[in-house]
């Protein structure tokens, strides 16, 4: 008998066949949805660079919430543009401020959405740094950690289910911990961007939240993208700081990155951030006709996934789960 008789291919013989024996499975529930927020009435700005992605006002929030709960995508990530930037951000835990207004309008029209803050200082202050500055530019960190903590209070006060600090400053699970159980909210969750890398991949995001540092960069913070073992060293003190879910980010260069925490750390969930450079670089591919664009950008969050990550935060949320449905 010349020919083999094990034939794995007997199982993908049919569609019936293959959803049953798929090992990764991808859906609406899986998303979280980025959200840009800026001030003014009736404004939606699209986003250059990220094509079908836009800068909201606040009145158009209920419609957001609405289409996402018709598309069963159970949360958001909220980014503000605020009104003024200043050294230290003080937008950024104003009663008023353009997060605080997009929660209580998201949380009104749809108490069910999970929404979540990104808490950084990076788009609200005028060196665009993601803390408060020495006189040689240095990021400072406990200094930025007090600001943290009055964020984060003034994101609970308005109704956020769960805080995500982005700026990898040290210590800062621990410091909004304390923030948030001092001040009665001990039942939020913290959603930390343990694992984040001074990437080349969030340029369009900077064009969108208008966050790009005015001078110098964020080396000093973010990961060096040649390191994975200090991954876990960041995803450990985060575990031990009382992180109720790990995130890493970007996703695509850094899928073994997500498999090593998600191996190291099975207990919590774990999220991954599809960055704004890897949906517009499917973007463009898709736009020349270059990709089959349903198909490369469900092939790639599904890949999120076999990769360990529970949950995405992807611009394609709304789309993604549009194609899920049908
Ligand atoms: C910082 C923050 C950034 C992103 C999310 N939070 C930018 C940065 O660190 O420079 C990037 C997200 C993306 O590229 O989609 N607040």
């Amino acid at each position: 008998m010349p020919f083999p008789t094990i034939r794995p291919r007997r199982l993908r013989h049919t569609p019936a066949l293959r959803r049953m024996v798929a090992e990764t499975t991808l859906d609406p529930t899986d998303f979280i949805y980025p959200l840009f927020i800026q001030h003014g009435e009736n404004q939606r700005i699209p986003i250059r660079s990220m094509p079908g992605q836009s800068r909201l006002s606040v009145d158009q929030l209920a419609g957001e919430a609405a289409e996402l709960k018709s598309l069963g995508v159970p949360a958001v990530v909220l980014f503000g543009l605020p009104a003024h930037k200043d050294p230290v951000g003080l937008e950024n835990f104003a009663d008023d401020g353009i997060v605080q207004q997009a929660i209580r309008a998201l949380k009104q029209a749809n108490p069910d959405l999970v929404v979540i803050t990104d808490v950084c200082l990076c788009e609200y202050t005028d060196h665009g740094h993601c803390g408060l500055l020495d006189k040689n530019g240095y990021v400072l960190n406990d200094e930025t950690l007090e600001i943290l903590q009055r964020v984060v209070v003034s994101h609970a006060r308005c109704g956020a289910d769960i805080v995500a600090p982005s700026g990898m400053i040290d210590g800062m699970v621990a410091a909004i911990r304390g923030a948030l159980d001092g001040e009665g909210y001990s039942h939020l969750a913290v959603l930390s961007y343990a694992v984040k890398y001074a990437s080349a991949f969030y340029g369009p995001f900077r064009e969108a939240a208008d966050g790009a540092p005015r001078f110098g960069d964020r080396k000093s913070h973010q990961m060096d993208p040649a390191n994975a073992a200090e991954a876990l060293r960041e995803a450990a003190l985060d575990v031990a700081e009382g992180a109720d879910f790990l995130m890493v980010k970007p996703a695509l260069a850094y899928l073994d990155v997500i498999r090593r925490v998600k191996e190291r750390f099975p207990e919590l969930p774990l999220a991954a951030y599809n960055v704004s450079g890897e949906y517009a670089m499917l973007k463009a591919a898709s736009a020349n006709g270059w990709l089959d664009e349903q198909r490369a950008i469900l092939e790639t969050l599904t890949g999120i996934r076999r990769a360990g990550a529970d949950l995405i935060l992807t611009y394609h949320a709304k789309e993604a789960a549009g194609w899920l449905d049908s």
